[in-house]
């Protein structure tokens, strides 16, 4: 039985964003490398995943799935034990239906006997995608059929359920034994396509949390629009600093699983600034696991006031401008909508989770200028006045 899986939101690296059908055993060793080197592994990534695209076209005739052996000559438990010698986890993908969504086989009706193929490999994660499902077989049935066997193969394998937010998943997933479910359908490196998806679960932060995480898809900060795929890519140029810094916040705020989609071979500065940071990692994997309320404030209907509990009797907060254009927006709030009353004996004094510095102790009221597609991202404490 798996021991505390999903404890917090699963962090790590995925394959697919940057590199789609383009992978080999070269470039997940070296993915491994760079989490350590870079310093990824210190700062909670965990996981090193191979999304779609690493099998043959055809099961063996015994009915196993097949490594590619010209993208993985060794087989994969020899990729699998290079991960773990560098003290990470390794995930693989599979699919609920007949095929994959890129058309390779899936899992449906080889549940048990991928479940210990993967187990005899070493796999720690299974990323389990929803193309091909047949239409007369109820989605949550294919993932109570995938989550029982992961159960019981005698390893412990975080099962990652990814079928896009569809057929009201948010409703019986949990149910079925997975640590985290995609929410939403793929993200591209825009502004808009990040904007949309966090919008899209705002309303349903009460669905995930501890042991089973809304993951609102995978990271493209610093991607930059480098990736095999056009489609992700779109016209290629990627979104500005501010805008990652925007799509980590909300991620981190909103507890979704923090899976890396960039090429960590090759981070700038600024990429490596957004995916360390320490502080704003610490409201992600808060240990309560808690989803954000959002806050009443006097801005145009395009910004957002977010909130979420935290373990230790602070808060993070996070003032998003979501407009187009140039101009900043005033976001402000008053704190008795946090539940802070004015008679309270107490003020909040405010870290600033990006400047990583302390901005003041507030009694009443607080109040940011905000660029359009940025954010502001902090950490409030309680303070006795
Ligand atoms: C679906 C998933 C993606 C990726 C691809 C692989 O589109 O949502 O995250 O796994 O399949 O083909």
């Amino acid at each position: 039985m798996p021991k505390n899986l999903g404890l917090t939101p699963p962090m790590g690296w995925n394959s697919w964003n940057t590199f789609s059908w383009k992978i080999d055993e070269n470039l997940i060793k070296g993915a491994a490398d760079a989490m350590v080197e870079t310093g990824l592994k210190d700062a909670g990534y965990e996981y090193v995943v191979i999304d779609d695209c690493w099998s043959l076209k055809e099961r063996d005739k015994d009915g196993n799935i097949v490594p590619d052996p010209e993208k993985f000559p060794n087989g994969m438990k020899a990729v699998a034990d290079y991960v773990h010698s560098k003290g990470l986890k390794f995930g693989i993908y599979s699919c609920s239906g007949t095929h994959t969504c890129a058309n390779y086989p899936g899992s449906f009706e080889h549940e048990y006997q991928d479940a210990a193929l993967f187990a005899s490999w070493g796999v720690d994660f299974l990323k389990y995608d929803y193309c091909y499902k047949p239409k007369t077989v109820p989605g949550d049935l294919l993932y109570r059929r995938m989550a029982m066997a992961l159960r019981n193969c005698g390893r412990d394998i975080l099962f990652s359920a990814c079928n896009w937010g569809a057929d009201n998943v948010h409703d019986w997933i949990r149910n079925t034994g997975a640590q985290m479910f995609r929410s939403t359908g793929d993200i591209q490196d825009n502004w808009n396509s990040i904007k949309n998806l966090a919008l899209s679960q705002l309303d349903k932060q009460s669905q995930g949390g501890t042991y089973c995480w809304n993951d609102i898809d995978m990271l493209v900060v610093g991607m930059s629009g480098h990736s095999e795929n056009g489609w992700i890519a779109g016209k290629g140029f990627g979104c500005t600093y501010e805008e990652y810094k925007t799509h980590f916040s909300l991620w981190a705020i909103m507890n979704s699983p923090l899976m890396i989609g960039c090429d960590i071979r090759n981070m700038s500065e600024e990429t490596k600034n957004i995916l360390l940071n320490k502080d704003v990692i610490a409201i992600n994997q808060d240990p309560e696991g808690r989803g954000v309320y959002e806050i009443d404030h006097w801005c145009n209907q395009s910004c957002k006031g977010l909130v979420k509990p935290l373990e230790n009797g602070d808060y993070a907060i996070c003032l998003v401008n979501f407009a187009d254009g140039e101009h900043p927006a005033e976001i402000s709030f008053n704190f008795w909508d946090m539940g802070l009353t004015y008679n309270s004996g107490f003020a909040l004094e405010f870290y600033d989770c990006w400047e990583h510095k302390t901005v003041g102790t507030f009694r009443e009221r607080f109040s940011a200028h905000i660029m359009p597609h940025s954010c502001r991202l902090y950490r409030v404490k309680l303070v006795k006045v």
